[in-house]
């Protein structure tokens, strides 16, 4: 494995006094990891170095047709002040997974993850305390070629930055009101759906805006072709509890793969849950409630962690999920993801990585 080299900050940025104020991805730490590429070279340089502006041409293909990719996952500080990553080789996986359908070079996925080990190790002590809080960690990939062809481009910067997060929504474990987006759609089979790329989230802002002019935190996006069938939220996976069951639209192309998705899954089966991954038209989803079989509503991702849904709204009507409130299912499951996540809880699936 190449080695990565370090090169040490001459000025330092305040650490927040208040942690209750943190917010999401608003603040950046002090150092930052990067490596580039470049045809015929490979990835090179790997370096732990002061977090700093980039210098780029006006004509970086980046910025005209969005060749890139990102990660979202976290680093926790455990009770004992130690810190641990949660499914961290699963997320560099999907990453490659992502580069490949934007054309871009696969990376070593071991040198990535020592990478970020060495940044977290120099950077331990921005990672919050207070209970809710951790370190979020966003590595990116974005091709640097300064070139107006529609070409996969011939050189890329990987870079990871950190910030220090509380609550992805303003709410917290509050529950969220979602509306079904049934004019636009967000991906579509054979699309980039499935790559956390950010075309998917440029595709999603201006329904995002007008959803939240509505009064509704996000938008539900329903499949591309026929608008009947749920896919996801914007910044999680959806899951249903129905009659008992929990039940989530399968993996088809058009969605993120999540990892929070996976592993409520997984849990809620070791818990003793049936689960079910299958197509689930919004039709049913509002028969259900009708009829009194929809107990819970809530989404899973590494930002919103276990965020119940407390109304759905599709076409002129307004569904309110379990009264409003969180459900005994999703708490639990809440419970005992961000037990693991933190050290409290035991860990049967190997999930964590213990770093310090
Ligand atoms: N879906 C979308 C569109 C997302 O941006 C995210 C967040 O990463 C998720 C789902 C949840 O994925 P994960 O659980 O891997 O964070
Ligand atoms: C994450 O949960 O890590 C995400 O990437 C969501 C993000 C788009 C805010």
């Amino acid at each position: 494995m190449q080695e990565i080299r370090f090169e040490k900050a001459t000025s330092f940025k305040q650490k927040p006094q208040d942690e209750s104020k943190l917010g999401f991805g608003k603040l950046f730490t002090d150092y930052m990891f990067e490596m580039d590429y470049e045809a015929g070279k490979g990835w090179h340089d790997p370096r732990v170095v002061p977090y700093h502006n980039f210098s780029l041409d006006p004509a970086t293909s980046v910025f005209h047709y969005g060749q890139e990719i990102f990660e979202g996952l976290k680093c926790y500080r455990r009770k004992d002040g130690g810190l641990q990553l949660f499914r961290a080789k699963d997320n560099f996986a999907r990453m490659n997974r992502s580069a490949e359908r934007m054309a871009i070079p696969q990376f070593d996925e071991e040198l990535a993850l020592q990478g970020l080990i060495k940044l977290l190790e120099v950077e331990k002590d921005w990672v919050p305390h207070t209970a809710g809080t951790s370190l979020y960690i966003r590595p990116t990939i974005i091709a640097t070629d300064p070139m107006l062809g529609v070409h996969a481009a011939k050189r890329y910067k990987f870079f990871i930055i950190l910030s220090p997060s509380g609550a992805y929504y303003a709410g917290g474990l509050a529950p969220v009101e979602i509306y079904v987006e049934d004019k636009y759609v967000r991906a579509v089979r054979g699309g980039i759906g499935f790559a956390k790329t950010g075309g998917n989230y440029a595709a999603s802002i201006r329904a995002g805006e007008i959803a939240e002019e509505k009064g509704y935190t996000q938008v539900l996006w329903l499949d591309g072709v026929e608008q009947k069938y749920v896919e996801e939220v914007g910044a999680m996976n959806m899951m249903f509890v129905l009659d008992g069951k929990i039940v989530t639209p399968m993996l088809n192309g058009s969605i993120l793969p999540g990892i929070t998705r996976d592993s409520i899954l997984k849990l809620a089966k070791h818990m003793g849950y049936e689960t079910e991954e299958r197509r689930i038209a919004i039709q049913e989803i509002f028969d259900a409630a009708h009829s009194g079989k929809l107990d819970e509503a809530f989404g899973t991702g590494t930002a919103a962690v276990v965020s119940p849904v407390g109304a759905l709204c599709w076409k002129d009507e307004k569904l309110v999920i379990n009264r409003g409130e969180i459900g005994p299912i999703a708490q639990k499951l809440y419970d005992t993801l961000t037990g693991i996540q933190f050290g409290e809880a035991e860990d049967p699936f190997g999930w964590v990585l213990k770093i310090d």
